[in-house]
């Protein structure tokens, strides 16, 4: 376990549970600043990038793990690699384009090029000119690579990891997940386009919001209007056992009859006679042997696979400081799907995204909060939806049990002990 900073020995978790989660946790820039050593930077593997968007020698694409920029990038043997996207001499970002096929990645400033392999390959003027200027002899470009991460891809999802002793992928994923991707990536993918969106509240909110089943039936209108999926729902939420991924799910078909004294009775939230004039937009074509018509799996920490009917995307939100983040969206399908299937998914994935018609309410939930906890920074928030104590699969829908999950991984990477006396 890490060693308590002087950040962190600041916020106090009163529930060993971690049932109250303090606020300053999300608004602290220091904090934020031991997150990228000991999450990003620690010992998890961390979602890169799809196969599919590297397929030929030489492509790259450029992207972040928590706030470093990151290449990676397929060699002339097939081989994936990635490495800092941060050059050696003087810092500057290598690759600017964020993605593309090259032969090797040259700086601008000064010139300075890596192969493939992100090793140092050439320097201009290394012998100065007329032998005057230049580096020293002794200079050895082999100690002066970009850093390298460790890479491992499954079924064409590649993760990657700063920390040399880190678990296998598949030890790390654990069997649900390592079972959930396979489903998903269970034939060669293509990618349909990518959405981008920057919200200006802390990375952590939004992954609380991915690990919370409970708001998807309150918050989102459009979702419980139209029945893609209420808190009535058959469903729930299946973790790993430390609990620190989750994956939400409702089944296809209807959810339970909704009447007068139904949990919705309740609320605002009743109004389910509206009708769509086009109701294609929610009809899920069965394309998997199962009937979960929803799932959303958020592998820790910062990355969900989300199956919203027949819309298919990976989201990765990228941490940008502790009050900005941005959401990064791929979409895509099958390279087997017709001409009609592929129409279908672009059309369902007015669901998903910024302005998506189930989820832009998500980035505003998270400012909204994010603007509330400016002050007060021990009190915390209640997570006790789905009970107290350890945490274990749910088998409903108003839970947000997957929270505390999150949490308790978080803590135990942090170096933080919930529960322990201020
Ligand atoms: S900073 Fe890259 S070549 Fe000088
Ligand atoms: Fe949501």
């Amino acid at each position: 376990m890490n060693e308590t900073s002087e950040a962190l020995s600041r916020y106090h978790f009163p529930a060993a549970d971690c049932s109250r989660i303090p606020y300053g946790m999300y608004r602290d820039a220091e904090v934020y600043e031991l997150e990228q050593e000991r999450i990003f930077r620690g010992k998890v593997w961390n979602y890169l990038a799809l196969e599919a968007e590297i397929p030929n020698p030489g492509d790259f694409r450029t992207i972040a793990v928590g706030d470093t920029p990151v290449i990676v990038n397929r060699a002339r043997d097939g081989n994936l690699h990635a490495f800092v996207n941060r050059c050696a001499h003087r810092g500057s970002i290598v690759q600017r384009q964020l993605h593309g096929n090259a032969r090797g990645h040259i700086c601008c400033y000064h010139q300075w090029s890596y192969n493939l392999e992100g090793e140092l390959v050439s320097i201009p003027f290394r012998r100065g000119v007329k032998g005057v200027g230049g580096l020293d002899a002794d200079f050895d470009p082999k100690c002066h690579s970009l850093r390298r991460l460790k890479v491992e891809s499954l079924n064409g999802v590649i993760f990657g990891s700063f920390a040399d002793d880190v678990e296998p992928l598949e030890e790390f994923l654990a069997p649900p997940f390592v079972a959930q991707l396979k489903r998903l990536f269970h034939a060669p993918v293509k990618v349909l386009g990518y959405q981008r969106q920057r919200i200006f509240g802390n990375w952590k909110l939004y992954s609380d919001n991915v690990r919370d089943p409970n708001h998807g039936g309150l918050l989102h209108m459009f979702q419980i209007t139209f029945g893609i999926a209420r808190l009535s729902s058959v469903g729930g939420a299946t973790l790993d056992a430390e609990g620190k991924h989750n994956m939400s799910w409702t089944a296809q078909g209807k959810p339970v009859e909704e009447s007068k004294d139904s949990g919705y009775g309740d609320t605002a939230r009743g109004d389910m006679d509206i009708k769509l004039r086009d109701p294609s937009l929610l009809e899920y074509r069965k394309e998997f042997p199962d009937d979960r018509s929803l799932t959303i799996a958020s592998i820790f920490p910062n990355c969900t696979f989300q199956q919203i009917g027949n819309t298919l995307a990976v989201r990765q939100f990228r941490t940008r400081s502790a009050d900005e983040f941005e959401v990064v969206s791929t979409f895509y399908g099958y390279e087997h799907d017709d001409a009609a299937m592929t129409k279908h998914r672009l059309q369902c994935a007015n669901l998903a995204g910024p302005a998506g018609l189930v989820s832009m309410e998500d980035g505003e939930a998270v400012e909204l909060v994010h603007r509330a906890i400016v002050r007060d920074k021990q009190s915390h928030s209640v997570v006790e939806f789905g009970g107290k104590g350890a945490v274990k699969d749910q088998e409903n829908l108003v839970t947000d049990v997957p929270i505390r999950g999150f949490w308790l991984h978080y803590c135990k990477l942090m170096g933080i002990q919930p529960g322990a006396e201020a």
